[in-house]
């Protein structure tokens, strides 16, 4: 062999041990997961560490018989406080009272239904609630989810003191490849390290703010947020999200009781326009209609679900009234006509503002309403009840 032979070979022997591995977190979304924003339903908002067997199989059966898995929602996931220690082999172990049949069963019989698992872990030492974290343990829990048929991880980032969030999430991103089985990674550190500029390929959705509170507009001092600040906070993300690797701002509260119908309408118009992934979390075996009337608006959740991906964005600011637009598929467009205020408020949107010809007529309808409103030119205006909107269809 000649000496430059020896050098190419060497070359791409390093090439391969080093420089490939090191690629590997940096590829697209793994596994072709989450190509529409993944929909289902999580424990948390609702019930918190009041998790059960019991709990999840009576929220999988009524995910089938309220139609909401007609609807599209899909993976069934238990948050923090399923898991209680690590045995002597350092494996985690399921809450025995909570979870006496074990995880392996519980996947089993959501599988049963047609529907997708999901768990909880964090990055750090202890959850957020202080239960048993992954870190040092990230090859062997995702073994172990794998095994147990786990479809979705939601990966948290509670007790992290120290440690660098792209290093940790990718290191749990390739050992739950390693592990063989597709599974959806959801990272969760709030938005910390603008995880929308270094997530896309380590995980197929990142969490973009702190937590959620069923409110329109409130705070907590450790970093809860009422709705409406959350929506502000998704203004400038429109960029960042697309198949396979979504803007997270948080799960729904849509039926937990402490906002107006009027108001969780808008919640969910706005996450279906932002492209978000839609994880209901309230209790989906008891549903008013008017809860259940929201979740299930196919037309809403079809502009979410739109196969183009494209997360929407403001496109006026009037103070008290916004318009935002998201482009679909077939030249659509979805637009919010949003009223912040506390009366009721004219909204407008001129064809000029969401790319169409001044002079266009084009086809409106109103999803909420479910009613087509006819053709108009140029411009469509509505009145919108206050903490309202009118959600159309705009098709040229
Ligand atoms: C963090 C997350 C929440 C939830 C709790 C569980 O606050 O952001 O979504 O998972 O932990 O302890």
């Amino acid at each position: 062999m000649t000496g430059q032979i020896r050098r190419i070979r060497a070359l791409c022997i390093f090439a391969f041990l080093f420089a490939v591995p090191h690629l590997r977190a940096e590829e697209p979304a793994f596994d072709g997961l989450a190509k529409t924003p993944p929909m289902g339903w999580n424990s948390w908002n609702k019930f918190a560490c009041d998790v059960s067997e019991e709990l999840i199989r009576e929220t999988a059966d009524a995910m089938v018989s309220s139609g909401m898995k007609d609807a599209g929602y899909e993976y069934v996931v238990i948050d923090d406080c399923w898991q209680v220690a690590r045995d002597e082999n350092g494996n985690i172990a399921p809450d025995p009272e909570r979870f006496p049949s074990g995880m392996k069963a519980l996947a089993d019989y959501v599988h049963s239904k047609g529907l997708k698992f999901g768990l909880y872990s964090d990055a750090g030492t202890k959850t957020c609630q202080g239960r048993p974290g992954s870190r040092g343990f990230e090859e062997k829990d995702a073994r172990q989810y794998a095994a147990w048929g786990v479809d979705y991880l939601k990966y948290d980032w509670c007790n992290t003191e120290g440690m660098d969030t792209r290093e940790a999430y990718t290191r749990m991103s390739r050992a739950l490849r390693d592990a063989g089985r597709p599974i959806v990674f959801s990272i969760c550190e709030w938005g910390s390290t603008q995880p929308w500029l270094w997530a896309p390929g380590v995980g197929h959705l990142w969490r973009t703010t702190g937590d959620i509170q069923d409110c329109w507009e409130c705070s907590q001092s450790w970093g809860g947020m009422g709705m409406l600040h959350i929506i502000d906070l998704q203004e400038n993300l429109y960029p960042y999200g697309g198949p396979g690797h979504w803007n997270d701002p948080d799960m729904l509260e849509v039926g937990n009781g402490k906002m107006t119908a009027a108001e969780y309408r808008s919640h969910f118009s706005f996450w279906c326009l932002l492209a978000a992934p839609l994880m209901a979390g309230n209790d989906l075996r008891d549903m008013t209609p008017e809860t259940k009337d929201i979740l299930t608006n196919r037309e809403v959740i079809a502009v979410d679900q739109d196969p183009l991906g494209i997360q929407g964005r403001k496109i006026h600011d009037g103070g008290a009234v916004e318009v935002w637009m998201k482009p679909l598929s077939g030249a659509a467009r979805a637009v919010i006509l949003f009223n912040r205020g506390s009366v009721k408020a004219p909204v407008s949107v001129s064809w000029e503002q969401i790319g169409l010809a001044p002079e266009m007529e084009a086809e409106v309808r109103d999803l909420w309403a479910r009613e087509d409103l006819g053709v108009f030119k140029g411009r469509f205006v509505s009145r919108v009840d206050p903490h309202g909107v009118v959600m159309i269809r705009v098709q040229p």
